[in-house]
């Protein structure tokens, strides 16, 4: 049988080609996969990357419920416009705690990925309330109703030991210690605010939603926007020593 003829037993029956086609494409993702389980690390850790705070996840977890994603990237790109208009392009191991991540495909408002410390809480929190009352020509939608639901604080371990099922390294004590985490970090409680610290190293803890009574879910969002993007110090940050 000639080469050509023996081609056309593939050509002629559709469930053959079919499998030549899945083995081939099968050999071609081996070669891209497999080389990666045998490098040491496919992502460069950067000190300074934490996992969110159990404040700060519950703000994650508002943005996501929200769909701010669907407007807001979080990945400043390694290009000229971008590092001048946002700051340092992003590192992946800054979103290396985020499941699911949210880098985004819609541009609609800017890169969210550094906005963390660029306002203050009370710019944050009235953008937030009412994005024209600071921006006239916004075309974002408001959220006023954040400033008045209660955060669902029991709710807050649970998704942590979800997370640390993923892999997140959230440890037992991080876990049993969630909610008088967030109080600490929300009601500037300066005894709890310390201990936070020793958990979660550069943690700002304050009222962020001027509300030092209640604990919302506008303070939960507002600690998630302010630290976004701050953990890694680009001072001292040095990208060569991190290649590997
Ligand atoms: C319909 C699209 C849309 C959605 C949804 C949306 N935004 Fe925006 N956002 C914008 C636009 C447009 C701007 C730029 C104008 C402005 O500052 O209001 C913006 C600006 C911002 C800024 C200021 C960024 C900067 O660097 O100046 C922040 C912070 C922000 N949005 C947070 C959020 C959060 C948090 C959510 C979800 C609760 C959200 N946005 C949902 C469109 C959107």
């Amino acid at each position: 049988m000639s080469v050509w003829a023996k081609h056309q037993v593939l050509e002629k029956n559709s469930m053959i080609l079919l499998v030549g086609v899945l083995i081939v494409v099968a050999i071609g993702g081996l070669v891209e996969i497999v080389p990666l389980f045998f490098l040491k690390s496919t992502i460069e850790t950067v000190e300074g990357v934490r996992p969110y705070t159990p404040l700060e996840m519950a703000g994650r977890n508002i943005y996501v419920r929200e769909g701010c994603y669907n407007c807001h990237s979080q990945m400043i790109r390694p290009l000229r416009d971008e590092v001048e208009r946002y700051g340092h392009y992003s590192l992946a191991s800054e979103s290396i705690y985020d499941r699911p991540f949210q880098w985004g495909s819609k541009r609609t408002g800017p890169d969210l990925a550094r906005v963390g410390g660029k306002y203050s809480d009370e710019w944050q929190r009235a953008h937030l309330v009412d994005p024209r009352s600071v921006v006239p020509a916004s075309i974002m939608p408001g959220y006023p109703f954040l400033a008045t639901r209660d955060l669902d604080v029991a709710h807050v371990a649970r998704d942590m030991s979800v997370q640390a099922m993923l892999g997140v390294p959230y440890s037992e004590e991080m876990i049993a210690k969630a909610q008088t985490d967030v109080i600490a970090q929300a009601n500037v409680d300066d005894a709890g605010a310390s201990d936070l610290a020793k958990r979660y190293p550069k943690v700002v803890a304050r009222d962020f939603d001027g509300d030092p009574k209640r604990i919302t879910e506008m303070d939960a969002l507002v600690a998630y926007l302010q630290m976004l993007g701050t953990l890694v110090d680009f001072k001292t940050y040095d990208r060569k020593a991190n290649i590997r």
